[in-house]
Order: C-alpha cells, then sequence, then structure tokens
C-alpha cells in the first residue's frame, strides 16, 4: 500500500484520489472545504509530510471569457494561469523538510511550461513527473480506470525509475490494460493538449459536414460522417464522428484558445487553434440562426434543453448550449434553458408552459456509449403538443403534435 496526496481535490483530483484510496492511503488537500469518505482530507502541512507520492491537480485557469462557453476567438490570445500550481510546489518545498517526495503534476499546462516555469522552482531533492490525465467530467472514476494511454513525462523522455514506480502504481487500479506513452515533459504536455485539440478539429470537420447539408440538400450528414468514420486505413476511429452539438466543457475549448496564444508566442507563422475555434462559433450561430428562423416561421419561444456542457453533469463551463444561445438572442430572440442540473441559473426555467422550438442539445447515449449500453436523455420539462425539437443528432422521432427536426439530414 502507497502513501499518497492530492493537492487540489476538485473535479478532477477528488474523484481520481477516491479511485487510489480503493487500494492506497490516500490523503487531500484543498484551499475550498472538501469531504470524502474514502480520502482523508487534512492540512498541507500533514498531507506533505505523510506521503511519499503527492499529485498536483490544482487549477491552471484561463481568463474570464476564455471558456468557450461565449465568442473568443476575436480574443487577444492568452495563456493559462499557473499561480496555483507554483503555490503546490513552494508548499511541497517548505514542509517536505529535506526529504525526496515523488511529485506527479497533473494540471494541464501548454508545452514548454514544465521545464520554463516549474522545475526551476523545485527542491532539487524531489523527483518530478509530468502526467497529465485523459478525463473527462461525468465520468471521472471510469475514465481514470480505463485509460487509453496514461502519459508519463520526464526530464529527458527515458523511463527513469520514478516513472517505472508510477506505471506499478497505476497497474494497480487499472481495469484494463492501458498503453504507458513516455516523454520528455514537453512532449507530454504536447501529447495532452494535442489530443484535445485533435478532438476539437475533428467535431469541427463533422460539423462543416452538418453545415453543407442543410445549404446543398439531399445529404443526410450521418450516411457521410458513417462512412468516414468507417475507413479505419486513413482516417481513425468512429469516436466524435457523429455531428451535433459543438466541442465543450471545461478542457477542450480553452486549451485550443490557449494553443492561440503558443502559435503567436512561437511566431509557427499560421494559427490552425483560431480557424478551429473560429469554425466552431460559426457553427454555432448557423444552429442558432437555424432555431431563430424555426421560431419566427412558428411563432414560438426558443428554448435550449440542455445547459451544461453535457448530459449529467452540473457544469456550463465551456458549453456549447450558452454559445448557440448567446447567438439566438444576437438575432434578437430571447431565449431560456431547462436543466435540472445546471450550476448557472441564468435564463433556466423549470418548466414550459406552452409550445417551443427546443433544441436537443443533450444525448447522453451518444456523450457516454463508450462507458457501456446507456439510456436516452429523457426530457427535463413538459413538451407541450405544438413544440418543434430540433434534434443535432437525429435520433428522435416525431410524435402526436410533436414535430421533430434532423439538423443536418436534408435528404427527404
Ligand atoms: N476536470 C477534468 O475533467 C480535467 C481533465 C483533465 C485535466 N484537467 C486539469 O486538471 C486541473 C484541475 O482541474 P479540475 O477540473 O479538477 O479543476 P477544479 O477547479 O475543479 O479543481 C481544482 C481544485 O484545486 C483547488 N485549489 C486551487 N488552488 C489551490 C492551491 N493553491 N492549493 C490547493 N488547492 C487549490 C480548488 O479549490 C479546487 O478544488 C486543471 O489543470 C485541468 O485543466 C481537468
Amino acid at each position: 500500500m502507497e502513501k499518497i496526496g492530492f493537492i487540489g481535490i476538485g473535479k478532477l483530483g477528488l474523484d481520481c484520489a477516491e479511485v487510489m484510496a480503493e487500494k492506497h492511503e490516500v490523503r487531500g488537500y484543498d484551499v475550498a472545504p472538501r469531504v470524502s469518505d474514502t480520502v482523508k482530507v487534512c492540512d498541507i502541512a500533514e498531507l506533505v509530510s505523510e506521503s511519499d507520492w503527492i499529485f498536483i491537480a490544482v487549477p491552471t485557469p484561463h481568463s474570464e471569457g476564455y471558456d468557450g462557453s461565449v465568442p473568443s476567438s476575436h480574443m487577444e490570445p492568452r495563456d493559462f494561469g499557473h499561480d496555483a500550481v507554483i503555490d503546490a510546489i513552494n508548499k511541497v518545498n517548505q514542509y517536505a523538510n529535506g526529504v525526496s517526495k515523488k511529485v506527479v503534476l497533473i494540471s494541464t499546462v501548454l508545452p514548454g511550461t514544465t521545464r520554463r516555469k516549474f522545475i526551476t522552482l523545485l527542491d532539487p531533492v524531489h523527483q518530478f513527473l509530468y502526467n497529465p490525465y485523459l478525463i473527462a467530467m461525468g465520468s471521472v472514476k471510469w475514465d481514470m480506470a480505463n485509460p487509453e494511454m496514461v502519459i508519463i513525462g520526464t526530464e529527458d523522455g527515458s523511463l527513469t525509475g520514478v516513472a517505472g514506480e508510477l506505471i506499478d502504481l497505476y497497474k494497480t487500479i487499472m481495469n484494463n490494460d492501458p498503453r504507458y506513452e513516455v516523454g520528455t515533459w514537453d512532449e507530454c504536455e504536447s501529447i495532452k493538449i494535442f489530443y484535445n485539440t485533435f478532438i476539437s478539429a475533428k467535431v469541427g470537420l463533422v460539423n462543416m459536414i452538418q453545415d453543407f447539408a442543410l445549404r446543398i440538400g439531399h445529404i443526410n450528414v450521418d450516411v457521410v460522417t458513417n462512412a468516414l468514420a468507417r475507413s479505419t486505413m486513413r482516417i481513425m476511429g468512429p469516436k466524435y464522428m457523429t455531428a451535433g452539438m459543438g466541442d465543450a466543457g471545461a478542457c477542450h475549448p480553452r486549451d485550443n484558445i490557449a494553443l492561440r496564444w503558443l502559435a503567436k508566442e512561437y511566431d509557427i507563422g499560421y494559427d490552425l487553434f483560431d480557424t478551429v475555434m473560429h469554425a466552431r462559433e460559426i457553427q454555432a450561430k448557423n444552429l442558432a440562426l437555424f432555431l431563430v428562423d424555426q421560431a419566427r416561421a412558428n411563432n414560438l419561444p426558443v428554448v435550449i434543453h440542455g445547459k451544461a456542457y453535457k448530459p449529467d453533469v452540473e457544469y456550463c463551463i465551456g458549453s456549447y448550449s450558452t454559445l448557440v444561445g448567446f447567438y439566438v438572442k444576437e438575432a434578437g430572440m430571447p431565449v431560456v434553458y431547462v436543466d435540472p442540473l445546471a450550476d448557472d441559473p441564468a435564463e433556466v426555467v423549470d418548466t414550459v408552459d406552452g409550445p417551443a422550438v427546443f433544441l436537443w442539445a443533450h444525448n447522453r447515449k451518444i456523450t457516454y456509449e463508450y462507458t457501456g449500453d446507456q439510456k436516452d436523455t429523457q426530457p427535463y420539462c413538459l413538451i407541450a403538443a405544438g413544440s418543434i425539437i430540433v434534434d443535432p443528432w437525429r435520433k428522435l422521432t416525431s410524435s402526436e403534435g410533436i414535430t421533430v427536426i434532423h439538423y443536418g439530414n436534408t435528404r427527404d
């Protein structure tokens, strides 16, 4: 049994610490009050002195307005904030009393940051690994024990002793048999963040096909994307190959937004990330204008069904629903949301009294299908007869008094 400490037990850190606590002695420290049945929440002095491994999962936030929930591709690119990571490193130095610790940074940072900003601060008595997670909200514990790969960064990219020890530690908690990818800190920062931007680009491409389907006609976007998804010789696997809502959440949009800064900083000469983010915004605008057209033609209000960035979670950060809502309002039409979980109550209503144009933003079957069989999203409120549901996932069927429009299918 290993002695493990987590500095930062928020959305990512707490669940990960609890998975580790099924097999190990785990402590957690956070600047905000936190509770857990299995992780011992303690002060920083105890955490550092009693733990051999110290995982850092503190935030690396972007500035206000840079999360992707409102347009930002026109704004000055910026790096993430590193104050919390620097604070955590300083606290490890302060409370370790010269005893060597195995320090593992999980927080997402841009390539080059660890070497430039963090290593110089850490007391050389400690051993350091950069180990970002490919974890999504709503399935943190499952993702932690079933990762596609574990990314471990060392100074020179070799499998050092402590990197091998970390692999042995992970083997005690894994349900699958993941790849272990070992590289330099900088390579591992790159693996993490370019993994995310590949997903954003992929979603941007399939949603682009959806835009063309609407303009050209006689095209069901699914026929096109399913054929591409099955083209594993050249194009890769089928995930994120269903056109629908845009890429969203606390990580992907902001990673792209931050990479815009990196592209400028290193004078790459072009900004692919800006293009991906700009496309995402225009795709949201196109969907918003489609809703507005439906609403005006039928004299109905617009309701977005699902405000959080995906089903089953409360987080509205980086939400594509609110980005669509932004453009609905920009077109001069009010918008409300229904979502029993949403952590941002602005414009959220519990019930919708009459018929409306609903955007079916959430589809939990599609979002979580990789974790096993999933139930469909159930209505969050009564959908009155006379309503129109715009389904960007093309799964619902029309019923008595309710018309479903499959956004992206213009075949018939
Ligand atoms: N949430 C995810 O799914 C996810 C996935 C992969 C990577 N990440 C990355 O992991 C990091 C943490 O993300 P999160 O979603 O858990 O953020 P979060 O804000 O939910 O949690 C961070 C926690 O750290 C605490 N904290 C802040 N400053 C601190 C300090 N100086 N000392 C101790 N605790 C401090 C906060 O109170 C909070 O509880 C970020 O870099 C994020 O990009 C998150």
